[in-house]
């Protein structure tokens, strides 16, 4: 028994050295896998489902994209086949004297694990993909288009099937293997958010599984609590099963622009300038990036124009310094508009002040442009440069401190091995509903920007910085961020003062409404916002005061 004993001791102690040398742990071995109690496998195993529970071999589901931390297969893995087995599994869950948590899973394209570890049982949304285009919309449309799609389809998926009638969502993300449910737990941003707003305005109408385990149809007027809070709410308060989400007449094709400043106010000016125009006289999207001085980087100038022999060092103005910054617009066209092309786009550049010779131009199709970075995709992972540690960070700046931000951030910290692309631009908070759970600066101004620190953690033949030096400097610039009065987004806190903060004027509201839509505490837990505990009863006065329940 005791020789037993040591032999189990010793494999796990190997496990766990494997483990550590490996960074993250995906090893599918027992004590690496949440624990379940052998009556609540019965339980769980008893019920009545159109899809499949797995017990067993559960690794996949513990991917994440941020590969940062070891990550706990989970006990349980639910592939439904329908919004009723979401919603069975979930009241099951709900109704158990247990610690089981249920959590939606996406794409896990998340950074700090979020859809798995601590929940025990993740739901694999991508087996709920159905997409269906309205192309005339309905009466409670008023006749606008729409595309209702299930909240594991992926918004490639979405795209190519709204293509099908000539009709598009508006708004963005930068890259679109990623889910509707999963982005729209979050917000979605990208260089059409100026104008429509991010992804989770954009929503006509969702279905959400609460944390109670009801099926709940909502929309701005109809149960427009659920429906606001679910946006942006990190899976806190329902899984979203269904998202009905506006269309328009699809672009047939875009102009693609690039074009160089050394001077962060002019960058700064034009960007702020651009997103105010008149949208007749407006681009079609405007994003923009920091520049590392340097050819050969990553972030570097040769990275500036859409064939890398169009720019060389000479070309570079010699009053740069080591960070420069790169606009990046698009105007929409169609093959009849091509003779004016040209000059519209001429006019629009006009009142703007980058280096006249550092401007680069490329014509696509609308549907390359917006699955632009799966292009990439496909490159880095031939270099198996894709599935490798991201430590990725996302702030929203208020525009009256983004010069503050240049100086202590862009300025000092950004160096020639920075590994990544560093993205900023503006938007106006006029496009964000207040009652959307989504966290932005609360300062009183209409502009903030969006910059998102996109670093690489390269192999280590590859040379750079150490995975702790990166995650250390994310560390630096939060502390930087705080009297600034940013806020993180696709944020990770560890505990529940930080999240208090981050939430601000919301928080309030937030904890409210996980008493109301998930009393249970059994959604999403791996945010580390709420936490389950077997018999402890939901006390919003103790969360609402920032006492954590954890200790
Ligand atoms: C290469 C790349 C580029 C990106 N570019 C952008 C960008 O340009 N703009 C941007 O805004 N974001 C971007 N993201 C981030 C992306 O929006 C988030 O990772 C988001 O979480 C979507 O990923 P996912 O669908 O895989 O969801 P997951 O990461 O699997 O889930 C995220 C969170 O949402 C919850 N969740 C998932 N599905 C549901 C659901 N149906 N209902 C309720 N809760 C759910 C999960 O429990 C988890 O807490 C990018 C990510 C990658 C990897
Ligand atoms: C475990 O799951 C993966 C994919 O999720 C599959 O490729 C593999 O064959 C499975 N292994 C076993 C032993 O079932
Ligand atoms: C922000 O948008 C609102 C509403 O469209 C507009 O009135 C305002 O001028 C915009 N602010 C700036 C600074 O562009």
């Amino acid at each position: 028994m005791a020789s037993r004993i040591w032999a189990h001791l010793i494999v796990a102690l190997l496990g766990c050295i494997l483990a550590s040398c490996l960074r993250v742990c995906y090893s599918d071995s027992d004590s690496r896998r949440s624990p379940i109690s052998p009556g609540d496998r019965k339980y769980l195993e008893s019920l009545s489902l159109q899809g499949k529970l797995t017990f067993e071999n559960t690794t996949a589901s513990a991917k994440d994209w941020g590969q940062l931390r070891r990550v706990t297969a989970p006990a349980v893995v639910l592939h439904p086949t329908s919004v009723d087995d979401i919603a069975t599994v979930v009241r099951s869950v709900a109704r158990l004297e247990s610690e089981l948590t249920v959590a939606a899973r996406g794409l896990g394209s998340s950074t700090g694990s979020q859809s798995q570890a601590r929940n025990r049982i993740v739901v694999e949304m991508t087996s709920l993909n159905g997409i269906m285009v309205a192309p005339s919309g309905d009466s409670a449309s008023n006749g606008v288009p729409f595309v209702e799609a299930m909240g594991g389809a992926l918004w490639v998926d979405v795209l190519k099937a709204s293509l099908e009638h000539r009709l598009a969502p508006r708004s963005w993300t930068d890259y679109l293997y990623l889910t509707v449910g999963g982005t729209l737990s979050n917000a979605g941003v990208s260089g059409q958010t100026f104008r429509h707003g991010p992804e989770v305005s954009n929503v006509l109408q969702l279905e959400v599984v609460t944390g109670k385990g009801e099926v709940v149809q909502c929309t701005p007027t109809e149960n427009s609590e659920l429906f606001f809070t679910v946006l942006g709410g990190l899976g806190q308060f329902g899984i979203i099963t269904k998202a009905r989400i506006l269309l328009e007449k699809a672009p047939q094709r875009v102009r693609w622009m690039r074009a160089l400043y050394t001077d962060f106010a002019t960058f700064k000016r034009d960007q702020e300038l651009l997103i105010g125009s008149a949208v007749t006289k407006s681009f079609d999207y405007v994003e923009g990036f920091v520049v590392v001085n340097n050819e050969n980087v990553i972030n570097g100038w040769g990275s500036v124009p859409f064939v890398r022999s169009e720019v060389s060092e000479a070309m570079i103005p010699s009053s740069a310094g080591p960070i420069m910054y790169c606009l990046e617009v698009t105007k929409a066209y169609s093959t009849a508009d091509l003779q004016k092309l040209d000059d519209v786009v001429e006019s629009m550049l006009a009142p703007l002040s980058f280096h006249r010779e550092l401007l680069f131009k490329t014509d696509t199709t609308y549907f390359k442009f917006l699955d632009r970075v799966h292009e990439l995709e496909t490159q880095l992972r031939s270099r198996g440069l894709w599935e490798i540690p991201h430590p990725w960070l996302n702030i929203f700046v208020p525009a009256s401190a983004i010069d503050r931000f240049d100086m202590l951030v862009f300025k000092r910290l950004v160096t020639h091995e920075f590994n990544g692309p560093i993205l900023v631009y503006p938007v106006n908070k006029s496009q964000w509903d207040k009652r959307l759970s989504v966290a932005i600066p609360e300062s009183p101004e209409e502009i903030f920007y969006i910059v998102a620190f996109l670093r690489n953690k390269l192999p280590d033949a590859h040379g750079g910085p150490s995975l702790s030096s990166m995650l250390e400097d994310n560390e630096k610039i939060l502390r930087i961020c705080e009297p600034l009065q940013c806020k993180q987004y696709l944020p990770h806190y560890q505990d529940r003062s930080r999240w208090k903060r981050h939430f601000g004027i919301k928080w309030e509201t937030f904890v409210q409404n996980k008493q109301a839509f998930d009393p249970n505490v059994i959604l999403s837990s791996s945010q580390n916002i709420f936490s389950r505990r077997r018999g402890s009863k939901f006390s919003i006065a103790n969360i609402a005061h920032g006492q954590s329940q954890d200790e």
